[in-house]
């Protein structure tokens, strides 16, 4: 089966040769074909051009192929959203409602409330209702143009609600559509039970649930949440050496709540990213320059906890890529529309549309582990990709903040 679209305004990323990512001044940089034709094949990019090279005697009879016309309308590979937490239980808008009152992020958790509340829930909640309730948000992600998502554990903190969490991720990747990457973070706060003996935690985390995480082969990823009060930079590289023995490459929850060092000790172990980085200075910048360490900012967890931005302006001048992914969960994100995303990174940002693009494609891809696969319309990578409704241009997405302009969504070359 081969579905061939036509009459594209503009045919945005794409790529012939692969790029494993885009920095420094090239982020501003974002190749497209206008009035062009899309051919997908099967699951697969088949071909790409201007519509004025489009050989029709090629495209042999004997295949059953769907014509759409899209003239009016862009199209884009889907986005990548390499960072979020969407299997969760429960929701939290009470704290959000403290955080009105003016309850710090830090204060919510010490109250009990944050990471630790959708823990208890976490443990009470049956795999079923867990799988419904993601399976519905990755629904609605896909419908707003995501094609591909890292899912962590991380709201389980014992060894069997972790297992319980990651099989869930599992059952999604064999279900869904999307692309989907699973990241164990065992280490994401202390639980209840060994509240004040932190380093005991880390102890069980190395040396149980690491090493039944890897027997069921359930996790691409190790994540740890190093920070102001919660793990330290001891623990990170303790657990992240553990991970490694595994072959889990990490990606770190970093610099959210101070300068912890994280940055340092996630490139430290080649780490596939560091995320967050709100606290983020020349030091942080020069460890990341020459590493194969995707930077990777979550612009609606700083809008919706209130926090500062992080430079992304400063780390762009001096070379660097960004990647900027949603980081849905339901204490201090509760969205995955990577749409809305690109608008924040604008404004919040200062970065430009043609970056907030590369941002949330290429380079979120590759913070994931799946630039081979998708983050461009490139002949070969999977066709995952969106048309949009009538627009004018590619600042229109952004700019139009508040409205889906996601009208058809391709999956593995499916239309959803
Ligand atoms: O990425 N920073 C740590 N973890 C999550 C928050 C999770 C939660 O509050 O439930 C984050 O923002
Ligand atoms: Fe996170």
């Amino acid at each position: 089966m081969k579905t061939l679209i036509t009459n594209i305004k503009k045919l945005v990323q794409v790529g012939s040769s692969p790029r494993k990512w885009v920095a420094g001044e090239e982020m501003s940089v974002l190749p497209c074909f206008s009035d062009a034709y899309l051919l997908i094949e099967g699951d697969r990019i088949a071909g790409f051009g201007e519509m004025d090279r489009l050989d029709r005697s090629k495209l042999e009879e004997t295949d059953f192929l769907q014509e759409i016309d899209a003239s009016g309308r862009l199209v884009l590979p889907s986005f990548c959203d390499s960072h979020t937490h969407l299997v969760y239980a429960g929701s939290r808008e009470i704290e959000y409602i403290d955080k009105i009152r003016g309850f710090s992020y830090e204060e919510i958790a010490r109250r009990g409330g944050g990471i630790l509340n959708s823990a208890r829930r976490m443990r009470q909640a049956s795999e079923e209702e867990l799988y419904e309730d993601a399976y519905v948000r990755i629904e609605e992600i896909a419908s707003l143009g995501t094609g591909a998502v890292e899912i962590k554990s991380g709201y389980g903190l014992d060894t069997e609600s972790e297992l319980k969490m990651l099989r869930i991720i599992r059952r999604l990747k064999e279900t869904t559509p999307l692309l989907i990457k699973a990241t164990f973070l065992g280490a994401h706060a202390v639980p209840e039970e060994y509240k004040g003996r932190q380093t005991e935690y880390v102890d069980l985390i190395i040396n149980e649930m690491i090493p039944a995480v890897a027997a069921e082969d359930l996790a691409d990823y190790i994540d740890v949440f190093c920070d102001k009060g919660f793990f330290t930079i001891e623990d990170t590289d303790r657990m992240l050496n553990a991970g490694m023995k595994y072959g889990l490459r990490p990606k770190i929850h970093a610099n959210e709540l101070d300068f912890s060092g994280g940055v340092q000790v996630g490139v430290k172990y080649n780490a596939l990213s560091v995320d967050h980085l709100e606290y983020i200075g020349e030091k942080e910048i020069q460890c990341l320059l020459g590493s194969d360490t995707m930077p990777t900012v979550l612009p609606g967890a700083a809008f919706f906890l209130n926090m500062p931005c992080s430079p992304v302006r400063e780390m762009i001048r001096a070379g660097l890529p960004v990647a900027l992914a949603s980081d849905y969960n339901p204490g201090s994100s509760p969205s995955g529309n990577m749409k809305l995303v690109m608008s924040l990174g604008c404004v919040n940002y200062k970065m430009l549309p043609e970056e907030v693009i590369n941002a949330t494609t290429l380079n979120s891809a590759y913070a994931m582990g799946v630039e081979e696969e998708v983050g461009s319309i490139t002949v070969g990578k999977l066709a995952n990709f969106y048309i949009t409704k009538p627009i004018p241009g590619i600042e229109f997405l952004p700019y139009a903040y508040g409205s889906n302009l996601v009208d058809q969504v391709f999956l593995r070359g499916k239309q959803l």
